[in-house]
This record gives C-alpha cells, sequence and structure tokens, in this order.
C-alpha cells in the first residue's frame, strides 16, 4: 500500500504500519473539536415569545468593565462562527456570564440563539469593549440610564457595580417595552437588587426605575422621549429637567439613541468616549 494520503505518509518510522499511525494521529485530533472560545451555557429563560435572556460559563481570561460588551455566537459547522455584539448583563464579580437577547424569527443569529438549552455551547470572545462605561462620563451628581428593548442589558450590569454609586448619588433608570410582560427582565433586575449583598445598601433610595409601556396601557404609558420631551418623566420622577449637571447612559435601537442624543445636546452635553469623557454616552444594543 503506498502513500494515498498526506496523513498516512507523515514520517512514518520503519516498522510501524499505515493504519498505526492514523490511529495515532487521529487520536490526537478529537472528531468533535470544540471552538477554542466555546463556552457552556449554564441557564436559559424565556421571558416572552420576542426576548430571552442566557448564562454561560466564563472565559477565565475574560475581564470587563460594567456596560461593555463582547462578540458572542455560535459556530457553524464548515463555516465562520456567527457572532454578534451583546452587553453583558451580569455583574463583573460573576463567575458567569449573563446576556439579554431578542428573538427574530428569521434572523441569522438569534432564530437558532433562541433554541440554546443548558449544556449547549456559545462562542464568547473574550476581550470585551464598548463606550457605555463609568469611565466615559464626567464627574455627576445625578445619571440617568434610559434603554428601550434588550438595551436594559448593560444597564443590569452597572447598576450591581459598587462604582456607580461611589460615583452619582442618584441614579434613575428607565426602560421602555412595548408590553408589560417585555418590562419584567429589568424590574426583576431592580427588584433583586434590595438582597444584592454588593450594593443593596447603596441602592436604597438612590437607584429610582421609570418603566413604561408604548402598546399597552401602564403606569407610565408612552416613548421615553416624549416623556421627557414633555416633561412628564421629570414631574413624574419629581427631579429637574435635564441640565448640564446630569450624565446620560443611551442604550437602545439607533433611532432611540439619536432622538436621545439630541434631547441631551439641547440640555448642554456633549458626548464622552473612553479618551475623552463627556456629559453622556450611547451603545446600540444588538437588534438582529
Ligand atoms: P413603539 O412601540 O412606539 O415602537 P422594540 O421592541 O421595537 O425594540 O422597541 C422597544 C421599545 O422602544 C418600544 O416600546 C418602542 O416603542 C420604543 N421605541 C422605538 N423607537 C423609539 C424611539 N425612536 N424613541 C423612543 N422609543 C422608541
Amino acid at each position: 500500500m503506498g502513500p494515498t494520503n498526506g496523513v498516512a505518509s507523515i514520517g512514518q518510522p520503519a516498522g510501524t504500519t499505515i493504519m498505526n499511525q492514523i490511529s495515532r494521529i487521529d487520536s490526537a485530533i478529537p472528531l468533535d473539536a470544540r471552538h477554542p472560545d466555546a463556552q457552556t451555557v449554564t441557564a436559559v429563560k424565556h421571558f416572552t415569545d420576542r426576548l430571552f435572556s442566557f448564562r454561560v460559563t466564563r472565559p477565565k481570561s475574560l475581564r470587563f468593565r460594567s456596560g461593555e460588551f463582547a462578540m458572542i455566537g455560535l459556530d457553524q459547522p464548515g463555516g465562520k462562527p456567527l457572532l454578534r455584539a451583546y452587553s453583558i448583563a451580569s455583574p463583573s464579580w460573576d463567575d458567569e456570564l449573563e446576556f439579554y437577547s431578542i428573538k427574530v424569527p428569521d434572523g441569522p443569529l438569534t432564530s437558532k440563539l433562541q433554541t440554546i438549552e443548558p449544556g449547549d455551547d456559545v462562542i464568547v470572545r473574550p476581550k470585551p469593549t464598548g463606550t457605555l462605561v463609568l469611565d466615559a462620563l464626567l464627574p455627576g451628581k445625578r445619571l440617568w440610564l434610559i434603554a428601550t428593548g434588550t438595551g436594559i442589558a448593560p444597564f443590569g450590569s452597572l447598576i450591581r457595580d459598587p462604582e456607580l454609586y461611589q460615583r452619582f448619588d442618584e441614579v434613575i433608570l428607565t426602560h421602555t417595552c412595548r408590553t408589560l410582560p417585555e418590562l419584567d427582565y429589568g424590574a426583576s433586575l431592580v427588584a433583586n437588587l434590595a438582597d444584592d449583598p454588593l450594593v443593596g445598601a447603596d441602592a436604597w433610595g438612590r437607584l429610582r426605575y421609570y418603566p413604561t409601556t408604548t402598546r399597552q396601557e401602564s403606569r407610565y404609558t408612552g416613548r421615553i422621549t416624549d416623556l421627557l420631551k414633555s416633561g412628564k418623566a421629570f414631574a413624574d420622577l419629581g427631579v429637574a429637567q435635564l441640565g448640564r449637571e446630569d450624565r446620560v447612559m443611551i442604550c437602545g435601537s439607533m433611532a432611540l439613541n439619536l432622538e436621545v442624543k439630541a434631547i441631551c445636546e439641547a440640555a448642554g452635553l456633549a458626548e464622552g468616549s473612553n479618551a475623552s469623557p463627556g456629559g453622556y454616552v450611547l451603545e446600540k444594543a444588538f437588534v438582529g
């Protein structure tokens, strides 16, 4: 038998058969080779037919600042992994990572990602980044965290960061969704803060939550943009209109981001970045 393929011909020592050689090479390359950035899903929770959260093991080398996002996704046999930016919703001290996602029926990634179960693999690139971080904001007294839909995710991490309460006296978290069930994920993040051993005492009375719905009547009905422009949000919360002393973090759709950006600039705030801290920062929530 001649060397019919490259594998069998590699440095075959005298006296070994080709079959011996192949089996030794095969045992060194597992047939089901795992992607080097694969992490294991530990929990999945579906909130509505459009929204779910999941937790994965954390890469040992992964460090992040609250508010940052990572590239995550699924390996595709025979192809390049399908990756998207996802804000990390869990606190930076957590052994696991939590993400909050929309389900897009024909979305290339989320149509598949929504079917994951504990034990499955999800790829997590261990280099988070982003501008929705405390370092990108100048000091201030009151911080507004303005989210729509899955844009609440990075704030899940930030509201559990003790530094948030060292830097700001008051934090107002607004979340606008279509319906009340879509607010559940954010509402449970806020409710669980009371029992948080690290920030529970700091958050008490200083973190204020302003949930609004647009397609179902609720205590606060309407888009946050309209509620800010009409002044109703300020009246409901009993605080002054947005001003130069306030700081704002924005996370939602592109349209939301642009509208709140304009509101911030009209209030005299300038956009901040990691290199040059400012009055407000924004990040586009993952959408498809
Ligand atoms: P609406 O119901 O009026 O579209 P989605 O689920 O589509 O991601 O939207 C999440 C929430 O964000 C919805 O309540 C939606 O309101 C609201 N929203 C969408 N675009 C804007 C915008 N430009 N400004 C404020 N809120 C917005």
